[in-house]
Order: C-alpha cells, then sequence, then structure tokens
C-alpha cells in the first residue's frame, strides 16, 4: 500500500517498494536545518521500513534544491550538517537514487553526487555556483565531483559556477539518464539496484590523476589564479580540488570542511552574500507587486544604429525576441546591420557564440528607416544622438506612430527622462531603459522611473530585462541617475589628483589596485573624451585636463592619443609625460597645490566622494536602497564585487570614519561639496550604516 505522509519539509510515499523522499520547501528546497534533519529522519525511516527495498530523493516545484540555506551562513551552525546527512546517504543500506526534475544547486547537487546514481529530467541542471558567495563546495562537492567526472572537468565547473544541463550531464557522466519523467524511471533504476545487491559509491570511485590530468589541471589552476587570485576562494578550490587526486576520500573531505569553515565568515563571502541578497530585492519595486499587470512584448523597435543601438539589439535578437533597427538613411541602416553582422562574426570565431545561435539571432533583426516604422512595435527603444531637442522630436513622433499601449523608453544616459515623456503626449507610456555599453555585454540595466509611468510599464520593463538576461535597478528621474552621477563625482576627484600633480598611470593603479579591471583615465580613453567633454559644455562639471585634451582633439583610442598614448592601434595605453606637464600647468592656473599621494589616500579621495553622492542620490529617493547602487556600480561600472560595492564598502569602514575623512577634505582641499551629505552625518551620529537604512525602509515598506 503507497503511504503517503507530508508532515515538514520532505514528503515521504512508498511506490512498489521504493520509498520517494521529495524535498518540499518552496520556494527553491533549500537545505535549511529544518529540511536536512527531516531528510536524515526519512533516510532512517525507510532503512527501517522493510517494506521498502529502495530509495529516491526528489524535489517538489521548478526546481531539485537550490542548496544550502543562504539565510543560515554568518549564524551559528545547526546540526545535522549537511556532510554527515550526505554521509548517511551514501552509506544507506538501501540504494539511493536523485530523480533531478529542476536545477540542482550547491548543496543540492552536492546531495545528488552522494546518491547512489542520477536520472535527469528535461528541465534540470547540476551547478556548484558557491564561488559566487566567497566559498567553495562544502558538503563533498570537490571531493565527489572529480571521481564522476574528472579532475579537470570538476575543477572547471566549481571554478566557473555554471551549470551542466540534463544533456551535459549525462555526456560527462554525471545523470546515468536523461527522462521526459525522472521519477519513475529513477524509481526503476532504485529497484534494479536493489534486485542487483551492489551499487556505485561515489566516495568509492577512483579519481583520474595520470601525468596528462595533472598537467591539464596544472595549467587551468594556473589560469585561474591569474583571472581570480584576487578572490580567496581561487586558491581554497585549487587546494581542495588538489586534495581530490592526492589525499583518501575521508581526508580530502576534511580539508575541504575546513576551507569551508574559513570562508563563510570571510569578509570576501559576507559581501558577496549582500550582493546576492541585493540582486533579489533590487527586483522589488515599491508600488509593484505580483499582481502588478504586465503588457506583453513580442517585438521591439530600436531608434538609432550606432554602437549603442547595435548592442540593444542585439541583446534583445539574443533573447529569440525580433527586432526593427530604424535609421534615418539606408546608408546608415547598412552600416549598424553590417555592424552587427561583423559582431556575431567575432563571437563565433571566439567559440562564444555557435554559427547557428548566430544566424538565429540576425535571423530576428531587421531593418527600416524612418520612424513610421515603430507601428508594429511593443517597446521603442530610443538610441539617438544624447541631445534634448533630438529626442523631443523623436518622441513627438513616435507618440502618435506607435500603437496603443506600445512602450516607449529612452536609452539617454543624464538627461530629464520626464521632459522627454512629456514631448510623447503620452508619458505614462515611457520610461528610460539605460543600458550600458557594450549593451549586448554589460548586465546593468537602469530602469529609470518617470514621474507619469505606468505602474504596469515598469513592472514590464523589470520583467523584460529578466528576459534578457539583464539586472535591472530602478532610478528615479534626476541627473545622470544613479551611475553617471556618481562616475561624475570620481571624474572630478580624478581630475584633481591630475592636476596636483600624480600621473594618469600612478592614479590609474591605484583604482586597478582596488579591484577594478580598469582605470578611471584608461576608461574615459576607451569611451572617448568627446562623450564627458559634450556632457559637461551641456550641463557643467570639472575636468579641465579631459576637456583640454578633447579640444585638442585627443579622444582616447579612437584617435590614438587620450589621457595615454596608443601607437599603432594598441589597446593598452602608455605614459605620455606630455599630459602630465598639461596636468601640472593647468593645476598651477587653477591655484591647486602640487601633493603626491599614495594608492590608499588616492582610493579614499576618489571613492568616498562617490559614497558622499549616493547618500545623496539616497535622500532624494532617486535610489529606493543603499544595495540598489551597490549593484549599479558592480554591474555598470566595474567595482569589485568582493567588496559588496560601495556602500556596503563604506559600512565596512565605518560612518563615522567616512563622516570624518569627507570633512578633513572638504577642509583641506577646501571644497564644501566634499563635506558629508546630512543623510550621511545622521547615519553616522546614530552609529547606523547603510545596511542599517535599507532595513528600515524595508521595514516601512518604501523599499
Ligand atoms: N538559500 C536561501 N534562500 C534562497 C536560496 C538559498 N540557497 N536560493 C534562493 N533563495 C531565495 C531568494 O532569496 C528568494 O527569496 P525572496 O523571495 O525572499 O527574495 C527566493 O528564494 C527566490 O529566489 P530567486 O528570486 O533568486 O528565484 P529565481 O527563480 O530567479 O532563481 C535560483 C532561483 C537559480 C535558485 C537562485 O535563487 C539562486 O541562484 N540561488 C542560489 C543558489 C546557490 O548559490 N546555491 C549554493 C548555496 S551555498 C551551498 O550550497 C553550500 C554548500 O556547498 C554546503
Amino acid at each position: 500500500m503507497p503511504r503517503d505522509d507530508k508532515t515538514g519539509p520532505v514528503g515521504y510515499d512508498v511506490r512498489d517498494g521504493v520509498a520517494v523522499l521529495t524535498l518540499d520547501a518552496p520556494p527553491v528546497n533549500a537545505l535549511s536545518a529544518a529540511l536536512r534533519a527531516a531528510l536524515r529522519a526519512a533516510l532512517a525511516r525507510a532503512n527501517a521500513d522493510p517494506a521498502v527495498r529502495a530509495v529516491v530523493v526528489t524535489g517538489a516545484g521548478k526546481l531539485f534544491s537550490a542548496g544550502a540555506d543562504i539565510t543560515e551562513f554568518g549564524k551559528p551552525a545547526r546540526d545535522p550538517a549537511l556532510p554527515e546527512v550526505l554521509a548517511a546517504i551514501e552509506a544507506s543500506a538501501k540504494p539511493v537514487v536523485a530523480a533531478v526534475t529542476g536545477a540542482a544547486l550547491g548543496g543540492g547537487c552536492e546531495l545528488t553526487l552522494a546518491c547512489h546514481a542520477r536520472v535527469a529530467g528535461r528541465r534540470a541542471s547540476f551547478g556548484l555556483p558557491e564561488v559566487r558567495l566567497g566559498l567553495i563546495p562544502g558538503a563533498g562537492g570537490t571531493q565527489r565531483l572529480p571521481r564522476l567526472i574528472g579532475p579537470v572537468a570538476a575543477f572547471e565547473t566549481m571554478l566557473s559556477g555554471r551549470s551542466l544541463d540534463a544533456g551535459a550531464a549525462k555526456t560527462a557522466g554525471l545523470a546515468e539518464a536523461v527522462a521526459d519523467d525522472p521519477l519513475p524511471r529513477a524509481c526503476a533504476l532504485a529497484r534494479d539496484l536493489a534486485a542487483a545487491g551492489t551499487w556505485p559509491v561515489t566516495s568509492a570511485h577512483p579519481v583520474a590523476a595520470d601525468a596528462g590530468t595533472r598537467a591539464a589541471l596544472s595549467r587551468a589552476t594556473e589560469e585561474a589564479m591569474r583571472r581570480h587570485g584576487a578572490l580567496s576562494n581561487t586558491a581554497a578550490l585549487i587546494r581542495a580540488t588538489e586534495a581530490a587526486l592526492a589525499l583518501p576520500f575521508a581526508e580530502g573531505l576534511a580539508l575541504e570542511r575546513a576551507e569551508f569553515a574559513a570562508l563563510i565568515s570571510s569578509p570576501q563571502a559576507r559581501a558577496l552574500r549582500h550582493v546576492f541578497f541585493a540582486e533579489r530585492q533590487a527586483a522589488k519595486v515599491p508600488g509593484l507587486d505580483a499582481a502588478t499587470p504586465t503588457r506583453p512584448v513580442a517585438r521591439v523597435a530600436v531608434i538609432g544604429a550606432g554602437t549603442m543601438g547595435g548592442g540593444i539589439a542585439t541583446a534583445f535578437a539574443n533573447a529569440g525576441i525580433a527586432v526593427t533597427l530604424i535609421e534615418t538613411s539606408d546608408e546608415l541602416l547598412s552600416r549598424g546591420i553590417e555592424r552587427i553582422r561583423a559582431g556575431y562574426a567575432t563571437s563565433v570565431r571566439r567559440g562564444s557564440v555557435s554559427e547557428n545561435s548566430a544566424e538565429a539571432a540576425l535571423a530576428q533583426i531587421s531593418g527600416a528607416v524612418g520612424l513610421q516604422a515603430v507601428a508594429g512595435a511593443d517597446l521603442v527603444i530610443e538610441a539617438a544622438f544624447e541631445d534634448m531637442a533630438v529626442k523631443r522630436a523623436i518622441f513627438a513622433e513616435i507618440g502618435r506612430a506607435a500603437g496603443p499601449g506600445a512602450i516607449l523608453a529612452t536609452n539617454t544616459s543624464y538627461l530629464d527622462v520626464d521632459e522627454i515623456a512629456a514631448a510623447s503626449g503620452r508619458a505614462g507610456d515611457v520610461l528610460g531603459l539605460h543600458f550600458f555599453s557594450p549593451a549586448n555585454v554589460m548586465r546593468l540595466l537602469e530602469v529609470v522611473r518617470g514621474g507619469a509611468t505606468r505602474p504596469e510599464v515598469l513592472a514590464t520593463a523589470m520583467a523584460l530585462a529578466k528576459r534578457i538576461g539583464k539586472l535591472a535597478v530602478v532610478s528615479g528621474v534626476g541627473f545622470g541617475f544613479i551611475g553617471n552621477r556618481m562616475l561624475a563625482a570620481r571624474t572630478r576627484a580624478a581630475e584633481r589628483l591630475l592636476l596636483a600633480g600624480n600621473p594618469p598611470g600612478r592614479i590609474d593603479a591605484a583604482v586597478t589596485g582596488f579591484g577594478f579591471r580598469m582605470g578611471s583615465f584608461a576608461m574615459t580613453d576607451l569611451a572617448g573624451l568627446d562623450i564627458g567633454w559634450r556632457a559637461r559644455k551641456a550641463f557643467g562639471g570639472f575636468a579641465p585636463v579631459a576637456d583640454r585634451l578633447a579640444e585638442m582633439g585627443r579622444l582616447g583610442q579612437k584617435t590614438g592619443r587620450g589621457f595615454y598614448l596608443y601607437p599603432e592601434g594598441a589597446r593598452t595605453g602608455t605614459a605620455d609625460p606630455e599630459v602630465a606637464d598639461l596636468a601640472m600647468t593647468l593645476g598651477r592656473e587653477l591655484g591647486i597645490a602640487p601633493e603626491t599621494l599614495d594608492a590608499a589616500a588616492m582610493t579614499e579621495r576618489l571613492f568616498l566622494p562617490m559614497v558622499n553622492e549616493a547618500a545623496r542620490i539616497l535622500d532624494e529617493g532617486i535610489a529606493a536602497r543603499a544595495s540598489d547602487i551597490d549593484l549599479v556600480w558592480i554591474n555598470g561600472y566595474g567595482w569589485p564585487v568582493w567588496t559588496g560595492g560601495p556602500m556596503a564598502w563604506a559600512d565596512d569602514i565605518g560612518l563615522r570614519t567616512v563622516v570624518a575623512k569627507l570633512d578633513a577634505q572638504a577642509r583641506q582641499l577646501n571644497l564644501p561639496e566634499l563635506a558629508p551629505a546630512p543623510l550621511l552625518r545622521r547615519l553616522a551620529a546614530e552609529g547606523r550604516g547603510f545596511a542599517g537604512f535599507d532595513a528600515e525602509r524595508r521595514a516601512e515598506g518604501r523599499a
């Protein structure tokens, strides 16, 4: 007789001699203390039950399991520990098969590795994404995965944190079978194993450790250190993987456990957990909820086939969404489409996109001349010249030409979205979608909510961002929104350092030493000095050196000269003493006192004014929460993720110290604008941080 019993987070149901244990803890079957205890108890019950010959573990809902319960991290450990539960599964006197219905991640994947076999459903995937949380797998993953799929493939899977789909898992030797309905198949396999009386035990598998494998692993680990050495879990992952080759299973497991325990309380892991929860928070927009309707979007029109427009079109086409690219002439249109085509050809050559996917994406893109072509689109994105008059004229026309219900978006990076919206005659349909260049690569999308933007328009944009793989952060209307307004603060600070006699190379070295991939001036050279120069002409801003260079025609990489020299198309600049001389001269003219700072002092000069500006952004309600600001700078500007972003970094320093340092900067440089923002002073005086501010807003239902 089947027995169905659902008292806790693990269901127990006996089907024809097989006990089916169902992980059932919505929303993601995280392996909380309660679930771990229930799983251990259910396994013991199955082992004690004479009517049971074998066991199957499966998951209720969309996922198999998202792994360890991240909300338990940083708190005192609670029994039973996951490795102990998994050891009990592996040592079970009756065979245990995993029926993997959806994603098995982290500890969820490790649970399947401890089972004696795995049957994958079509939607199943297996991944160990612990690295993204500053960790390594901590429940046997570093020891069992190398035994199942080989050390090199295992290392690369754990290092990337990427998942294998059902087919790849089968090919790699991770899944025994793929089935439309994995549960009955897993039950059948479990019965077969029980009948045979013997089953594979992962920890007893030999590990491939021949000379070729060792050499390949050492190449992979060297490359990993070169690319990710700044993250302390990279070295830990290498040590644990090497232990799988060198040590008996139990010792390897103990080493993994010790590495995991050391990492979990590290500042990097804490910061990455902050980022994980920040991303979930960013999806929660004040004023929107699950009941807010969304509008269907099947076709997008992009106005402007330049670099930005082409990148945006590519981002949609990659997600299988039809795009009409609109230009003012046939010539500009074909040039734009040609550039997109060339972009795909490069990706295919580099192996990042298959030829078939590139063709399928290109087939989504069509072109048209004239704004009337927006008529069939559900979403229109304007990516034209950054000029209010141009944008207003476009919005006046598309306001009439676009179909009823179509959403109209501007990709402006500075301008007033409300003013643009007003020109359309249908401001409720308008919002800003600020993509970052290259738009098909960069993960950030600032979604700018105008004063009149309708909730369903905003909700549609948020859902669409997810569909095209972007991380959406909502911003209110204001000059430069969140990211570029803070960038302006950094640009001002960098220019001041330059004018005080610090050469660009040393300032940039302080920025890359902090963890950015690119320095401030190198980034300006890449983007082109004309962009900032034009913006400052229109809106003001302080960058006398950059302005002079732009006027000299030194526009950066594209002209071979900017802050640095790029002889013969070089991508990395070399120092130009002329620039340092020019800065010194301008500095003298402006009465700026020369001072040579070390990297740490430069870091404070560059980044604390950004935090100050961010505090104003928060106070004005342009950003709903400090953690949104962290996401903007991590995903749009390359702020090092392992610090948690600028606001988490400031919290780590302590806001009292931040306030004292900003006061000192304002005094020393005689710049009242650097004096701490009122919100910063208030939080510091209350002994709180930005995290506390966010928690308070959440409690009030404002974030
Ligand atoms: N622990 C606790 N809560 C989790 C969680 C986890 N592992 N994974 C997701 N959640 C929560 C989210 O915070 C969110 O909560 P909220 O609704 O209160 O904001 C809710 O579950 C839904 O999550 P998403 O909004 O992210 O849902 P999606 O469907 O978009 O994505 C997912 C699902 C792909 C599973 C994604 O949530 C994810 O990547 N989760 C983390 C997976 C992970 O990193 N696992 C490894 C954990 S570390 C570990 O296992 C250590 C081990 O080796 C010992």
